[in-house]
C-alpha cells in the first residue's frame, strides 16, 4: 500500500501562526504536526509516500523529511497549486498511483492508540475502507450512517442534521479505482473536489467498508488554536506518563523493519542533543540489549 499524506490548505484558521510555516508545520508538543500522520502510515507498513503541499511550503518539508532514505522509506513531492478539496490530492498523485492501493491520510489528523488501523490495513484487498468515530460535535465532519448490521447506510458532508455521532476521520484507504472516481466527480457548493463524494460513490458500488473505532481510540484534529492546544496537551499526557513517544516516525520505521538496528543507530548518531534524541538512544539501548539477551 503506497501512502498520501495531505498537507495543503492555507491554514486561515491558524492565523497568524501560518503566516510563515504551513499548519503541517506546526509544533504538537515536542514535534511538527506531520510526523504524527507520516507515523500513523509507517505502523501500518506503507513505505512509500508522495507528500502533497502548497508550491510555498514544500520546500519546508523537503527540508524536514528529505526524500525518506533516513527511514528506510520514499517520499516524493508534490504541488496543490489550488486548494482544490482533498479529493484533489488523487489527480495530483496520479503518477504516483500508478495502479496500486493507496492510503490517503490528512496532514492534520492525529491518532493514537489500539490496532483498529493495523486490522484494517492487513485485511484490506479492494473497493475502499473507511473509519467512523463517536464524536460531540458530528456536523463538523463527514458523517457515516450504519443500518443494525454495521453495514454503512449513507455518508454525508457537514450535515446541519446529522445522522449518526460517527464522524469519518481523515485515514482513507483506496484501490486504483480512485483516480477515475475523482475524474468523474463535480466541485461542491464550496467548490471542492470532497473525499465525502469519493466515499459516497463506493457506497454506491457496495464496495465500501467502514469500521467503527473503539472507545480507546484517540482521532485528534488541529485545524485550530484551541484543537492544537488540546492535542498537544495530550500527547504531552501519555509521553510524561508512559515515557514513550507518540508520532515518532524514526522508531516507527525501526519497529515495522524498515531501518535496522544499525540505520537506527546512524540516524540518532546525526541528531543534536536533544530529548528526542535522549529517546531515540534509549529505543537504541532497549533494542541492542534484548538483542543480546
Ligand atoms: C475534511 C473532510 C471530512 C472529514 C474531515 C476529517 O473536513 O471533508 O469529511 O471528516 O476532513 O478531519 P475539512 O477538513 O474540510 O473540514
Amino acid at each position: 500500500m503506497k501512502g498520501i499524506i495531505l498537507a495543503g490548505g492555507a491554514g486561515s484558521r491558524l492565523y497568524p501562526l501560518t503566516l510563515v510555516a504551513s499548519k503541517q508545520l506546526q509544533p504538537v508538543y515536542d514535534k511538527p504536526m506531520v510526523y504524527y500522520p507520516l507515523t500513523t502510515l509507517l505502523e501500518n507498513g506503507v513505505r512509500e509516500f508522495c507528500l502533497i503541499s502548497t508550491p510555498q511550503d514544500l520546500p519546508r518539508f523537503r527540508q524536514l523529511l528529505g526524500d525518506g532514505a533516513s527511514l528506510g522509506v520514499t517520499i516524493e513531492y508534490r504541488e496543490q497549486s489550488k486548494p482544490g478539496g482533498i479529493a484533489q490530492a488523487f489527480l495530483i498523485a496520479e503518477p504516483f498511483i500508478g495502479g496500486d492501493p493507496v492510503a490517503l491520510i490528512l496532514g492534520d489528523n492525529l491518532f493514537y492508540g489500539g490496532d483498529s488501523f493495523l486490522k484494517a490495513f492487513t485485511d484490506y484487498r479492494s473497493g475502499a475502507t473507511i473509519f467512523g468515530y463517536p464524536v460531540e460535535d458530528p456536523q463538523r465532519y463527514g458523517v457515516v450512517e450504519f443500518d443494525e448490521q454495521g453495514n454503512a447506510l449513507s455518508i454525508e458532508e457537514k450535515p446541519a442534521l446529522p445522522r449518526s455521532q460517527f464522524a469519518v476521520p481523515g485515514l482513507y484507504l483506496y484501490d486504483e479505482q480512485v483516480v477515475g472516481i475523482t475524474r468523474a466527480l463535480r466541485p461542491s457548493p464550496r467548490g471542492e473536489l470532497e473525499i465525502t463524494d469519493v466515499n459516497r460513490e463506493y457506497l454506491r458500488r457496495g464496495t465500501l467498508r467502514v469500521h467503527k473505532l473503539s472507545r480507546g481510540f484517540a482521532w485528534l484534529d488541529a485545524g485550530t488554536s484551541s484543537s492544537l492546544h488540546d492535542a498537544s496537551a495530550y500527547v504531552q499526557t501519555i509521553e510524561k506518563r508512559q515515557g514513550i513517544k507518540i508520532g515518532c516516525p524514526e522508531e516507527a520505521a525501526f519497529r515495522r523493519g524498515f531501518l535496522d538496528l544499525e540505520g537506527l543507530r546512524r540516524v540518532v548518531s546525526n541528531l543534536p542533543v536533544c530529548e528526542y534524541r535522549a529517546y531515540l538512544d534509549k529505543v537504541v539501548r532497549e533494542a541492542g540489549a534484548s538483542r543480546l539477551g
